[in-house]
Protein backbone atom coordinates (compact mmCIF):
# COMPACT_ATOMS: atom_id res chain seq x y z
CA UNK A 1 0.00 0.00 0.00
CA UNK A 2 1.01 3.15 -0.95
CA UNK A 3 1.79 7.12 0.46
CA UNK A 4 0.90 10.13 -1.50
CA UNK A 5 1.68 13.51 -0.86
CA UNK A 6 -1.09 16.45 -2.44
CA UNK A 7 0.61 19.52 -1.95
CA UNK A 8 -1.98 22.33 -1.04
CA UNK A 9 -4.58 23.51 0.64
CA UNK A 10 -7.65 24.34 -1.66
CA UNK A 11 -10.36 22.77 -2.42
CA UNK A 12 -8.91 20.99 -4.95
CA UNK A 13 -6.41 19.67 -2.87
CA UNK A 14 -8.79 18.51 -0.46
CA UNK A 15 -11.16 16.65 -3.09
CA UNK A 16 -7.38 14.76 -5.16
CA UNK A 17 -6.55 13.51 -1.63
CA UNK A 18 -10.38 12.07 -1.04
CA UNK A 19 -10.50 10.91 -4.39
CA UNK A 20 -6.94 9.20 -4.02
CA UNK A 21 -7.61 7.73 -0.42
CA UNK A 22 -10.65 5.85 -2.22
CA UNK A 23 -7.99 3.47 -3.94
CA UNK A 24 -7.22 0.11 -2.65
CA UNK A 25 -3.28 1.18 -3.38
CA UNK A 26 -3.59 4.27 -0.55
CA UNK A 27 -2.70 3.68 2.91
CA UNK A 28 -1.97 7.22 3.59
CA UNK A 29 -2.74 10.89 2.08
CA UNK A 30 -0.29 13.59 3.41
CA UNK A 31 -1.66 17.05 2.90
CA UNK A 32 1.25 19.78 3.18
CA UNK A 33 -0.39 22.39 4.11
CA UNK A 34 -3.75 21.09 3.78
CA UNK A 35 -6.77 22.49 5.63
CA UNK A 36 -9.04 21.94 8.71
CA UNK A 37 -10.63 18.89 6.80
CA UNK A 38 -7.93 16.94 5.19
CA UNK A 39 -6.38 16.08 8.65
CA UNK A 40 -9.84 14.77 9.63
CA UNK A 41 -10.53 12.55 6.46
CA UNK A 42 -10.30 9.13 6.43
CA UNK A 43 -6.25 7.94 5.46
CA UNK A 44 -5.25 11.60 6.10
CA UNK A 45 -2.80 13.78 7.60
CA UNK A 46 -1.67 17.27 7.46
CA UNK A 47 1.77 18.72 7.63
CA UNK A 48 2.93 22.28 8.06
CA UNK A 49 4.32 23.25 4.98
CA UNK A 50 5.08 26.58 2.93
CA UNK A 51 4.16 26.41 -0.63
CA UNK A 52 6.26 29.06 -2.27
CA UNK A 53 9.35 27.76 -0.80
CA UNK A 54 10.50 25.18 -3.21
CA UNK A 55 13.37 24.42 -0.46
CA UNK A 56 10.95 23.80 1.73
CA UNK A 57 8.77 21.38 -0.22
CA UNK A 58 11.56 19.42 -1.12
CA UNK A 59 12.60 18.35 2.74
CA UNK A 60 8.85 16.83 3.17
CA UNK A 61 8.99 15.03 0.54
CA UNK A 62 12.29 13.48 1.30
CA UNK A 63 10.73 13.33 5.44
CA UNK A 64 7.92 11.90 4.09
CA UNK A 65 8.95 9.46 1.27
CA UNK A 66 5.94 10.00 -0.54
CA UNK A 67 5.35 6.80 -3.18
CA UNK A 68 3.84 9.47 -5.55
CA UNK A 69 3.74 13.14 -5.25
CA UNK A 70 0.80 15.95 -6.32
CA UNK A 71 1.24 18.90 -7.08
CA UNK A 72 -1.72 21.09 -6.88
CA UNK A 73 -1.40 24.36 -7.32
CA UNK A 74 0.64 26.08 -10.16
CA UNK A 75 3.39 28.49 -8.77
CA UNK A 76 4.84 25.37 -7.24
CA UNK A 77 5.34 23.86 -11.06
CA UNK A 78 6.32 26.78 -12.56
CA UNK A 79 9.22 27.31 -10.10
CA UNK A 80 10.57 24.20 -10.68
CA UNK A 81 9.50 21.82 -7.84
CA UNK A 82 8.98 18.76 -10.60
CA UNK A 83 12.48 19.55 -11.62
CA UNK A 84 13.90 19.69 -8.03
CA UNK A 85 12.33 16.09 -6.85
CA UNK A 86 13.61 14.40 -10.19
CA UNK A 87 17.05 15.57 -9.31
CA UNK A 88 16.49 14.20 -5.67
CA UNK A 89 15.19 11.19 -7.65
CA UNK A 90 11.26 11.10 -7.02
CA UNK A 91 10.25 10.80 -10.62
CA UNK A 92 6.49 9.85 -9.38
CA UNK A 93 5.58 13.35 -9.22
CA UNK A 94 2.28 14.50 -10.92
CA UNK A 95 2.70 17.96 -12.22
CA UNK A 96 5.39 18.90 -15.14
CA UNK A 97 8.51 20.59 -15.66
CA UNK A 98 9.50 24.33 -15.05
CA UNK A 99 10.16 24.07 -19.09
CA UNK A 100 6.89 22.57 -19.87
CA UNK A 101 5.25 24.95 -16.73
CA UNK A 102 5.28 27.54 -19.52
CA UNK A 103 2.19 26.75 -21.10
CA UNK A 104 0.54 28.06 -18.08
CA UNK A 105 3.38 30.81 -16.63
CA UNK A 106 3.82 32.30 -20.19
CA UNK A 107 0.97 33.37 -21.85
CA UNK A 108 3.72 34.75 -24.57
CA UNK A 109 4.85 31.09 -25.04
CA UNK A 110 1.16 29.48 -25.09
CA UNK A 111 0.46 31.76 -28.06
CA UNK A 112 3.53 31.36 -29.70
CA UNK A 113 2.96 27.68 -29.60
CA UNK A 114 -0.63 28.10 -30.98
CA UNK A 115 0.01 30.17 -33.87
CA UNK A 116 3.05 27.54 -34.79
CA UNK A 117 0.49 24.95 -34.82
CA UNK A 118 -2.72 27.06 -36.13
CA UNK A 119 -4.46 25.88 -33.06
CA UNK A 120 -7.59 28.50 -32.92
CA UNK A 121 -7.27 31.46 -30.74
CA UNK A 122 -7.60 35.35 -30.15
CA UNK A 123 -5.16 37.00 -32.71
CA UNK A 124 -2.72 38.53 -30.09
CA UNK A 125 0.41 40.98 -30.07
CA UNK A 126 2.91 40.04 -27.47
CA UNK A 127 4.24 43.72 -26.68
CA UNK A 128 7.73 43.92 -24.47
CA UNK A 129 6.57 47.19 -22.82
CA UNK A 130 3.95 49.93 -22.82
CA UNK A 131 5.65 51.84 -25.38
CA UNK A 132 4.99 48.85 -27.86
CA UNK A 133 1.27 48.01 -26.56
CA UNK A 134 0.37 51.73 -26.63
CA UNK A 135 2.17 51.92 -30.12
CA UNK A 136 0.20 48.82 -31.46
CA UNK A 137 -3.78 49.92 -29.90
CA UNK A 138 -2.95 53.59 -31.06
CA UNK A 139 -2.77 52.01 -35.02
CA UNK A 140 -5.29 49.28 -34.35
CA UNK A 141 -7.44 52.29 -32.92
CA UNK A 142 -7.06 54.47 -36.34
CA UNK A 143 -7.26 51.57 -38.69
CA UNK A 144 -10.88 50.74 -37.23
CA UNK A 145 -11.75 54.73 -37.79
CA UNK A 146 -10.39 54.89 -40.88
CA UNK A 147 -11.98 51.90 -42.49
CA UNK A 148 -15.07 52.49 -40.24
CA UNK A 149 -15.11 49.36 -38.26
CA UNK A 150 -16.45 48.76 -35.00
CA UNK A 151 -14.48 48.33 -32.16
CA UNK A 152 -15.33 44.84 -30.16
CA UNK A 153 -12.82 45.19 -27.28
CA UNK A 154 -9.11 43.79 -26.13
CA UNK A 155 -7.97 42.02 -23.71
CA UNK A 156 -4.95 42.47 -21.92
CA UNK A 157 -2.49 40.09 -20.67
CA UNK A 158 -0.20 39.52 -18.45
CA UNK A 159 2.44 37.49 -19.70
CA UNK A 160 3.50 35.89 -16.31
CA UNK A 161 1.28 34.07 -13.31
CA UNK A 162 -0.82 36.70 -11.69
CA UNK A 163 -3.02 34.21 -9.45
CA UNK A 164 -6.06 34.13 -11.61
CA UNK A 165 -5.55 37.94 -12.01
CA UNK A 166 -3.52 39.92 -14.79
CA UNK A 167 -6.67 39.56 -17.87
CA UNK A 168 -8.07 42.99 -18.32
CA UNK A 169 -11.26 42.68 -20.56
CA UNK A 170 -11.44 45.84 -22.07
CA UNK A 171 -14.82 47.07 -24.06
CA UNK A 172 -12.70 49.04 -26.22
CA UNK A 173 -9.37 49.99 -27.73
CA UNK A 174 -9.26 53.39 -25.81
CA UNK A 175 -10.19 51.44 -22.79
CA UNK A 176 -7.12 49.27 -23.35
CA UNK A 177 -4.75 52.51 -23.96
CA UNK A 178 -5.95 54.11 -21.14
CA UNK A 179 -5.68 50.77 -18.77
CA UNK A 180 -1.99 50.42 -19.94
CA UNK A 181 -0.22 52.31 -17.08
CA UNK A 182 -2.19 51.13 -14.30
CA UNK A 183 -1.63 47.72 -15.57
CA UNK A 184 1.76 47.36 -16.09
CA UNK A 185 2.42 48.96 -12.95
CA UNK A 186 0.70 45.99 -11.33
CA UNK A 187 1.64 42.81 -13.54
CA UNK A 188 4.97 44.18 -15.33
CA UNK A 189 5.92 44.97 -18.37
CA UNK A 190 5.14 42.56 -20.85
CA UNK A 191 1.19 42.28 -22.07
CA UNK A 192 -0.39 39.90 -24.92
CA UNK A 193 -2.74 42.42 -26.56
CA UNK A 194 -5.49 40.33 -27.99
CA UNK A 195 -8.54 40.41 -29.41
CA UNK A 196 -11.82 39.91 -27.83
CA UNK A 197 -13.29 36.75 -28.29
CA UNK A 198 -17.30 36.47 -27.52
CA UNK A 199 -19.12 33.03 -26.49
CA UNK A 200 -19.64 30.52 -24.01
CA UNK A 201 -16.62 29.68 -21.97
CA UNK A 202 -15.86 25.73 -20.91
CA UNK A 203 -12.86 23.47 -19.38
CA UNK A 204 -11.43 20.60 -20.93
CA UNK A 205 -9.19 18.63 -18.80
CA UNK A 206 -6.85 16.01 -20.16
CA UNK A 207 -3.64 14.32 -18.52
CA UNK A 208 -0.48 13.74 -20.93
CA UNK A 209 2.15 11.47 -19.63
CA UNK A 210 4.53 13.11 -22.50
CA UNK A 211 3.03 11.32 -25.44
CA UNK A 212 -0.57 10.59 -25.27
CA UNK A 213 -3.03 12.49 -24.32
CA UNK A 214 -6.47 11.46 -22.36
CA UNK A 215 -9.16 13.69 -22.35
CA UNK A 216 -11.85 13.62 -19.68
CA UNK A 217 -14.87 12.57 -21.76
CA UNK A 218 -16.58 15.36 -19.81
CA UNK A 219 -16.63 19.14 -19.91
CA UNK A 220 -17.39 21.34 -17.40
CA UNK A 221 -17.76 24.88 -16.67
CA UNK A 222 -16.68 27.40 -14.34
CA UNK A 223 -18.06 30.90 -12.87
CA UNK A 224 -15.31 33.26 -13.49
CA UNK A 225 -17.47 36.28 -11.79
CA UNK A 226 -18.29 37.09 -8.49
CA UNK A 227 -22.03 38.34 -8.52
CA UNK A 228 -24.89 36.55 -9.48
CA UNK A 229 -25.50 37.28 -13.49
CA UNK A 230 -21.48 37.17 -14.17
CA UNK A 231 -21.15 40.55 -12.88
CA UNK A 232 -18.36 41.77 -9.94
CA UNK A 233 -14.86 41.38 -10.07
CA UNK A 234 -12.59 38.34 -11.58
CA UNK A 235 -11.91 35.60 -9.08
CA UNK A 236 -10.71 31.99 -8.72
CA UNK A 237 -13.82 30.81 -9.57
CA UNK A 238 -17.09 30.56 -7.50
CA UNK A 239 -18.73 27.73 -8.90
CA UNK A 240 -18.74 24.48 -11.75
CA UNK A 241 -20.56 22.24 -13.15
CA UNK A 242 -20.01 19.17 -15.31
CA UNK A 243 -21.21 18.34 -17.93
CA UNK A 244 -21.29 21.39 -19.22
CA UNK A 245 -23.77 21.48 -22.35
CA UNK A 246 -21.81 23.94 -24.06
CA UNK A 247 -19.66 20.76 -25.29
CA UNK A 248 -20.20 17.59 -25.53
CA UNK A 249 -17.70 14.74 -25.59
CA UNK A 250 -17.51 14.79 -29.29
CA UNK A 251 -16.41 18.29 -28.98
CA UNK A 252 -14.25 18.03 -25.82
CA UNK A 253 -12.34 15.14 -28.06
CA UNK A 254 -11.85 17.65 -31.25
CA UNK A 255 -10.61 19.92 -29.10
CA UNK A 256 -7.95 17.63 -27.10
CA UNK A 257 -7.17 15.57 -30.96
CA UNK A 258 -7.04 19.17 -32.56
CA UNK A 259 -5.12 21.20 -29.85
CA UNK A 260 -4.58 19.56 -26.92
CA UNK A 261 -2.32 16.36 -29.17
CA UNK A 262 -0.85 19.07 -31.30
CA UNK A 263 0.99 21.02 -28.45
CA UNK A 264 1.91 18.42 -26.44
CA UNK A 265 3.86 16.57 -29.51
CA UNK A 266 5.65 20.08 -30.16
CA UNK A 267 6.63 20.44 -26.19
CA UNK A 268 8.21 17.02 -26.99
CA UNK A 269 9.76 18.00 -30.22
CA UNK A 270 11.08 21.04 -28.43
CA UNK A 271 12.67 18.84 -25.50
CA UNK A 272 10.15 19.91 -22.98
CA UNK A 273 8.24 16.58 -22.38
CA UNK A 274 4.70 17.75 -20.89
CA UNK A 275 3.76 15.23 -18.57
CA UNK A 276 1.34 16.50 -15.93
CA UNK A 277 -2.23 17.24 -16.01
CA UNK A 278 -3.26 19.67 -18.90
CA UNK A 279 -6.46 21.92 -18.39
CA UNK A 280 -7.73 24.29 -21.65
CA UNK A 281 -9.43 27.14 -21.01
CA UNK A 282 -12.28 27.67 -23.98
CA UNK A 283 -14.79 29.17 -25.53
CA UNK A 284 -17.30 28.57 -27.90
CA UNK A 285 -17.32 31.38 -30.52
CA UNK A 286 -19.61 31.45 -33.65
CA UNK A 287 -16.58 30.15 -35.33
CA UNK A 288 -16.24 27.05 -33.22
CA UNK A 289 -13.67 26.19 -30.12
CA UNK A 290 -10.96 28.85 -29.10
CA UNK A 291 -8.22 28.45 -26.74
CA UNK A 292 -8.84 31.26 -24.18
CA UNK A 293 -5.55 30.10 -21.71
CA UNK A 294 -3.98 26.50 -21.01
CA UNK A 295 -3.43 25.47 -17.29
CA UNK A 296 -0.78 22.83 -15.87
CA UNK A 297 -3.12 21.66 -12.99
CA UNK A 298 -6.55 21.08 -12.84
CA UNK A 299 -9.13 23.75 -12.09
CA UNK A 300 -10.55 24.86 -9.02
CA UNK A 301 -13.39 24.66 -8.24
CA UNK A 302 -14.12 21.95 -11.28
CA UNK A 303 -11.71 19.73 -10.04
CA UNK A 304 -14.28 19.46 -7.45
CA UNK A 305 -17.44 18.33 -9.76
CA UNK A 306 -14.79 16.55 -11.86
CA UNK A 307 -13.93 13.84 -9.16
CA UNK A 308 -17.43 13.32 -8.00
CA UNK A 309 -18.30 12.29 -11.34
CA UNK A 310 -14.97 10.16 -11.88
CA UNK A 311 -15.64 6.46 -11.69
CA UNK A 312 -12.09 4.64 -11.91
CA UNK A 313 -9.13 4.67 -9.63
CA UNK A 314 -7.38 7.90 -9.36
CA UNK A 315 -3.91 6.43 -7.99
CA UNK A 316 -4.20 3.81 -10.81
CA UNK A 317 -4.99 6.54 -13.66
CA UNK A 318 -1.82 8.75 -12.22
CA UNK A 319 -0.14 5.45 -11.74
CA UNK A 320 -0.38 4.60 -15.30
CA UNK A 321 0.86 8.13 -16.06
CA UNK A 322 3.75 8.39 -14.58
CA UNK A 323 4.51 4.93 -16.13
CA UNK A 324 4.16 5.97 -19.56
CA UNK A 325 0.98 3.88 -19.99
CA UNK A 326 -1.71 6.39 -20.35
CA UNK A 327 -3.47 4.29 -22.94
CA UNK A 328 -4.23 1.51 -20.30
CA UNK A 329 -5.63 4.01 -17.88
CA UNK A 330 -9.50 3.97 -17.74
CA UNK A 331 -11.39 6.81 -17.69
CA UNK A 332 -15.77 6.37 -17.16
CA UNK A 333 -18.09 9.22 -15.22
CA UNK A 334 -21.14 8.50 -13.94
CA UNK A 335 -24.54 8.99 -15.83
CA UNK A 336 -26.16 12.63 -14.29
CA UNK A 337 -24.87 15.47 -13.14
CA UNK A 338 -22.48 17.18 -10.55
CA UNK A 339 -22.17 20.94 -9.29
CA UNK A 340 -20.29 22.53 -6.95
CA UNK A 341 -20.89 26.33 -5.42
CA UNK A 342 -18.03 28.09 -3.49
CA UNK A 343 -18.84 29.92 -0.58
CA UNK A 344 -16.48 32.64 -0.57
CA UNK A 345 -15.77 35.22 2.79
CA UNK A 346 -17.52 38.16 2.10
CA UNK A 347 -14.99 40.89 0.88
CA UNK A 348 -13.77 38.28 -1.51
CA UNK A 349 -11.65 38.62 -3.78
CA UNK A 350 -10.40 42.30 -2.66
CA UNK A 351 -10.32 41.71 1.20
CA UNK A 352 -12.45 38.75 2.76
CA UNK A 353 -13.06 38.89 6.55
CA UNK A 354 -11.71 35.95 7.90
CA UNK A 355 -11.99 34.38 11.38
CA UNK A 356 -15.30 33.62 11.49
CA UNK A 357 -17.03 30.51 12.39
CA UNK A 358 -18.03 27.60 10.28
CA UNK A 359 -20.93 25.27 11.41
CA UNK A 360 -22.82 22.74 9.58
CA UNK A 361 -21.10 20.78 7.47
CA UNK A 362 -22.15 17.61 9.38
CA UNK A 363 -25.32 18.27 8.67
CA UNK A 364 -25.16 19.38 4.71
CA UNK A 365 -23.50 15.98 4.44
CA UNK A 366 -26.30 14.09 5.63
CA UNK A 367 -27.43 13.90 2.19
CA UNK A 368 -24.86 11.10 0.63
CA UNK A 369 -24.89 13.01 -2.63
CA UNK A 370 -23.35 15.78 -0.90
CA UNK A 371 -19.55 16.20 -0.58
CA UNK A 372 -18.16 19.62 1.36
CA UNK A 373 -14.47 20.20 0.25
CA UNK A 374 -12.90 22.91 2.07
CA UNK A 375 -10.74 25.63 0.85
CA UNK A 376 -9.73 28.11 3.08
CA UNK A 377 -10.26 26.51 6.58
CA UNK A 378 -8.15 26.38 9.56
CA UNK A 379 -9.34 24.36 12.73
CA UNK A 380 -8.78 25.54 16.14
CA UNK A 381 -9.73 23.97 19.19
CA UNK A 382 -12.04 21.60 17.36
CA UNK A 383 -13.34 24.25 15.59
CA UNK A 384 -13.72 25.27 11.94
CA UNK A 385 -12.70 29.11 10.94
CA UNK A 386 -12.68 30.83 7.87
CA UNK A 387 -9.32 31.28 7.00
CA UNK A 388 -8.86 32.70 3.34
CA UNK A 389 -11.41 34.03 0.57
CA UNK A 390 -12.56 31.19 -1.02
CA UNK A 391 -13.98 29.08 2.46
CA UNK A 392 -16.12 25.67 1.24
CA UNK A 393 -16.93 24.17 -2.17
CA UNK A 394 -20.30 22.54 -1.35
CA UNK A 395 -20.75 20.39 -3.93
CA UNK A 396 -23.60 17.55 -5.05
CA UNK A 397 -23.65 14.80 -7.53
CA UNK A 398 -26.97 13.42 -8.87
CA UNK A 399 -27.63 10.51 -11.49
CA UNK A 400 -30.70 12.09 -12.33
CA UNK A 401 -28.74 15.27 -13.44
CA UNK A 402 -28.40 18.95 -13.48
CA UNK A 403 -31.30 20.07 -12.10
CA UNK A 404 -31.20 17.75 -9.18
CA UNK A 405 -27.22 18.58 -8.60
CA UNK A 406 -27.67 22.12 -8.22
CA UNK A 407 -30.61 21.66 -5.90
CA UNK A 408 -29.00 19.65 -3.69
CA UNK A 409 -25.75 21.87 -3.55
CA UNK A 410 -27.92 24.70 -2.79
CA UNK A 411 -29.80 23.10 -0.34
CA UNK A 412 -27.17 21.91 1.64
CA UNK A 413 -25.24 25.84 1.03
CA UNK A 414 -28.14 26.62 2.97
CA UNK A 415 -28.06 24.39 6.10
CA UNK A 416 -23.97 26.02 6.80
CA UNK A 417 -23.65 28.95 8.60
CA UNK A 418 -21.59 31.61 10.05
CA UNK A 419 -22.36 33.06 13.46
CA UNK A 420 -20.04 34.75 15.30
CA UNK A 421 -20.62 37.93 13.71
CA UNK A 422 -17.04 38.76 12.83
CA UNK A 423 -17.78 37.36 9.05
CA UNK A 424 -20.12 36.01 6.70
CA UNK A 425 -20.34 33.99 3.48
CA UNK A 426 -20.64 35.42 -0.31
CA UNK A 427 -22.29 33.10 -2.78
CA UNK A 428 -23.64 33.11 -6.12
CA UNK A 429 -27.24 32.03 -6.60
CA UNK A 430 -27.18 31.46 -10.15
CA UNK A 431 -24.70 28.88 -11.10
CA UNK A 432 -25.22 26.52 -13.62
CA UNK A 433 -27.35 29.17 -15.36
CA UNK A 434 -26.53 29.25 -18.94
CA UNK A 435 -27.12 25.22 -19.15
CA UNK A 436 -30.23 25.31 -16.67
CA UNK A 437 -31.60 27.86 -19.05
CA UNK A 438 -31.20 25.83 -22.28
P1 LIG B 1 -7.36 33.53 -18.82
O1 LIG B 1 -6.58 33.64 -17.55
O2 LIG B 1 -6.58 33.74 -20.04
O3 LIG B 1 -8.27 32.31 -18.86
O4 LIG B 1 -8.43 34.71 -18.73
C1 LIG B 1 -9.32 34.84 -17.63
C2 LIG B 1 -10.68 35.18 -18.14
O5 LIG B 1 -10.60 36.35 -18.98
C3 LIG B 1 -11.27 34.10 -19.06
O6 LIG B 1 -11.93 33.11 -18.32
C4 LIG B 1 -12.21 34.92 -19.90
O7 LIG B 1 -13.42 35.18 -19.18
C5 LIG B 1 -11.48 36.23 -20.08
N1 LIG B 1 -10.71 36.24 -21.35
C6 LIG B 1 -9.44 35.85 -21.53
N2 LIG B 1 -9.06 35.98 -22.81
C7 LIG B 1 -10.13 36.48 -23.47
C8 LIG B 1 -10.39 36.86 -24.82
N3 LIG B 1 -9.44 36.78 -25.75
N4 LIG B 1 -11.61 37.33 -25.11
C9 LIG B 1 -12.56 37.45 -24.17
N5 LIG B 1 -12.38 37.13 -22.88
C10 LIG B 1 -11.19 36.65 -22.52
N1 LIG C 1 -11.21 27.69 -12.20
C1 LIG C 1 -10.21 28.47 -12.78
C2 LIG C 1 -8.85 28.09 -12.45
O1 LIG C 1 -8.61 27.19 -11.66
O2 LIG C 1 -7.93 28.71 -12.96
Amino acid sequence: MDKVLVIGSGGREHVLGWKLAQSSHVKEVVYAPGNAATAQEIKGKNVVADVTSIDSLVDIVQREEPDMTIVGPEAPLAAGLADALFEKGYDRVIGPTKAAAQLEASKFFSNELNEGLSVPQAEAIPCQNIGEARAYLNLLQRLLSVRSISDKGIVLKADGLAGGKGVLVCDTTKEALDSLPKFTKEYGPKILVAERLFGEEFSVFALSDGEKVIPFGVSFQDHKRRDDGDKGPNTGGMGAYGPASVADAKTVQAVCDKMLKPVVQKMAERGMPYKGVLYAGMMMTEQGPKVLEYNVRFGDPECQAAMMLLQNDLYEIFDQMIRGRLDKAEFSFLPGAACTIVMAAKGYPESPQTGFLVQGIDKAEKNQRVKVFHAGTVERDGQTLAAGGRVLGVSAYSPSGLNDAVREAYEAVSIIKSNTGTGQFHYRTDIAHYALKK
